[in-house]
């Protein structure tokens, strides 16, 4: 299968956003990523639904809106109406996961499960059939720029076998210090979407990044 690119846009230049978010259309990007952070869940704040609608309004791919915040069932409605293609939540700020991914499937959306560098692929056992998408961690979450953890790896091909033995059609996501010296790896891993923040936007030449990206063999 193809694997699929998502420009991080908390590595753009946010005085460009326009621009950057242009070069993501022109480019062979598959999805823009954008990283809701709340300050309680992550030590971090970022943006919520007003810059998901300009977005929306500016990009022609579909929006991977990756919150990290604490109790988003609260908030998912909201984001879907400013645009988000994908919702993805946290598994440790989820106490009734089950339930958060329904609510995202009523509005329409795909539905997206994220787990910590921490979190074991066992904890997603009894939820897989009910995510279109599994976000590992490969950073702490928070944080643009830092370094891939490489533990990640095993995750990923455990996180595979067991889609592979539920025959489920979900996607594994990596998100956090991806670039082209792990990619290879991570995709041979059985990965299926590439996060690419820094490695994408704070290259020379941001839609050459994603090219090389996109053209890198995998499964
Ligand atoms: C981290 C975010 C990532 C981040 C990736 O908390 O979820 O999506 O933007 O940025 P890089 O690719 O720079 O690690
Ligand atoms: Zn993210």
């Amino acid at each position: 299968m193809n694997h699929i690119i998502a420009p991080s846009l908390l590595a753009a230049d946010f005085t460009r956003l326009a621009d950057e978010i242009q070069m993501v259309n022109d480019s062979q990007a598959d999805w823009l990523h954008l990283d809701v952070m709340d300050g309680r869940f992550v030590p971090n704040i970022t943006f919520g639904m007003l810059l998901i609608d300009a977005a929306k309004q500016l990009c022609t791919k579909p929006l991977d809106v990756h919150l990290m915040i604490v109790e988003p069932e609260k908030y998912v409605e909201q984001f879907r109406e400013a645009g988000a293609d994908t919702i993805t939540v946290h598994l440790e700020a989820s106490p009734h996961l089950h339930r958060t991914l329904q609510q995202i499937k009523a509005t329409g959306a795909k539905a997206g499960v994220a787990i910590n560098p921490h979190t074991p692929a066992s904890s997603l056992e009894d939820i897989i059939e009910l995510a279109d998408l599994v976000c590992v961690m490969s950073v702490n979450p928070g944080f643009g720029g830092q370094k891939f953890i490489y533990n990640t790896i095993p995750k990923i091909r455990r996180i595979k076998d067991l889609i592979t033995v539920r025959n489920t059609e979900t996607l594994i996501e990596v998100d956090g210090g991806v670039g082209l010296h792990n990619a290879e790896k991570i995709l041979q891993a059985g990965a299926d979407v590439l996060v690419a923040g820094s490695s994408v936007f704070k290259a020379d030449d941001p839609a050459d990044a994603v090219a090389r990206l996109k053209d890198i063999g995998g499964e």
